[in-house]
């Protein structure tokens, strides 16, 4: 036993009482999610990646289309990765869809298509780290690996009185020993999705429901009345305003589309040129428009009507968009970034994936008057 393992507070009557407590409150209170119903381990991957960083009920759809369009290794290894992105569409992290991708191939060329079964193979995948590793393997291979996320963060803080940073080092081994502590022999995924259940319907950030908790009595922060101040709020980063501009370029009924190349933001999806600015006046901005289109796609540009402002939040950046109109005039080669661009019609925007402003701009793309025709 280690030091940290040592230090958790579980002895055995804990331990018996807490597995059976959780395990009979989740046969009673354990929703009905797509994913649930399966021990695929393509489907239970697919379902933890998007899970990742999205609430269950933006993630069902999603699941169930990706599901439907690719539903094997093997198929998802083959589509190209331009269906992957339109399927994630919404989503969001599109990096998340990528690695998924590469893995999927990286499955296919290196173990046959079938998901691999042990924890050093399956954490050397791309876009898989402990706790979607853990999941996989405890939910589809029923082997015991803890699993430590948003939600079991705060069951373990409060379950164990933990006041200091969950993020911190001896904050994440003390956490990472409980979830593997508390675990069970066997039927390991249904108690760890029993866990991540607790901390998405009772152990609530705000509002923890400890009056209808199964681990009333047995909860470190609830017998000491902390459990409105554990975990310890994280410090979070301060916003920061940007100002950007979109511009929408026509020519010949045709709309010009860029790709973002790796490393960016949007890598791998399309979209319209966009870009920060700097200046405050129409003018100024126009003058921006104008050398920024130059520069990254060599095409020069008559800046027109301004027609939008889209305001959205990417990471801890909050982006005031403009959209302009704009008219092409001429092209001098490829511009500075050497982006892939393409003309395309209002009508073939619907099959390029596009992040979810670009998407709300192929709208306004697909309402404009007979002059785009
Ligand atoms: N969050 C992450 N994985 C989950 C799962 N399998 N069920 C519910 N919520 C989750």
């Amino acid at each position: 036993m280690t030091a940290t393992e040592e230090a958790l507070p579980f002895d055995s009557a804990w331990l018996r009482n807490f597995r059976r407590k959780l395990r009979a409150w989740y046969d009673q209170n354990a929703r009905k999610l797509p994913w649930r119903g399966t021990r695929d381990p393509y489907a239970v991957w697919l379902s933890e990646i998007m899970l990742q960083q999205t609430q269950v009920e933006t993630v069902k759809p999603y699941f169930q289309r990706f599901l439907a369009a690719l539903p094997t290794i093997h198929a998802l290894a083959q589509a190209d990765e331009q269906m992957v992105l339109r399927l994630w569409e919404g989503l969001g992290y599109y990096r998340r869809a990528r690695q998924l991708h590469r893995a999927a191939r990286q499955i296919v060329t290196d173990y046959d298509g079938r998901f691999p079964c042990d924890s050093q193979t399956v954490e050397a995948l791309p876009g898989i780290g402990r706790y979607t590793a853990g999941a996989i393997l405890s939910i589809a291979f029923d082997q015991r690996r803890p699993i430590l996320e948003a939600n079991t963060v705060r069951v373990f803080a409060r379950l164990l009185a933990y006041n200091g940073q969950t993020t911190s080092s001896a904050g994440q081994k003390l956490l990472w020993a409980a979830a593997e502590a508390v675990l069970p022999s066997r039927d390991v995924g249904r108690f760890n999705q029993a866990l991540m259940e607790l901390g998405g319907k009772v152990c609530r950030p705000r509002e923890p429901g400890c009056e209808v908790c199964p681990a009333l009595g047995l909860c470190y922060a609830q017998q000491r009345g902390l459990q409105h101040e554990i975990p310890s709020p994280k410090l979070r980063p301060q916003f920061e305003n940007i100002a950007e501009a979109v511009v929408l370029i026509r020519r010949r009924g045709r709309v010009l589309l860029i790709r973002w190349p790796e490393g960016r933001r949007w890598a791998g999806l399309w979209d319209f040129p966009r870009f920060a600015v700097q200046g405050e006046k129409e003018a100024e901005i126009h003058r921006e428009i104008i050398d920024h289109v130059l520069r990254l796609t060599g095409v020069t540009i008559s800046c027109g009507k301004h027609r939008k402002t889209l305001r959205h939040s990417v990471t801890r950046f909050r982006i005031t968009l403009d959209c302009y109109d704009a008219e092409y005039v001429s092209h001098h080669g490829g511009g500075t970034e050497n982006l892939v661009q393409k003309w395309v019609r209002p009508t073939e925007l619907e099959h390029y994936p596009l992040s979810s402003t670009g998407r709300t701009l192929a709208g306004l793309v697909s309402s404009y008057t007979p002059a785009w025709k």
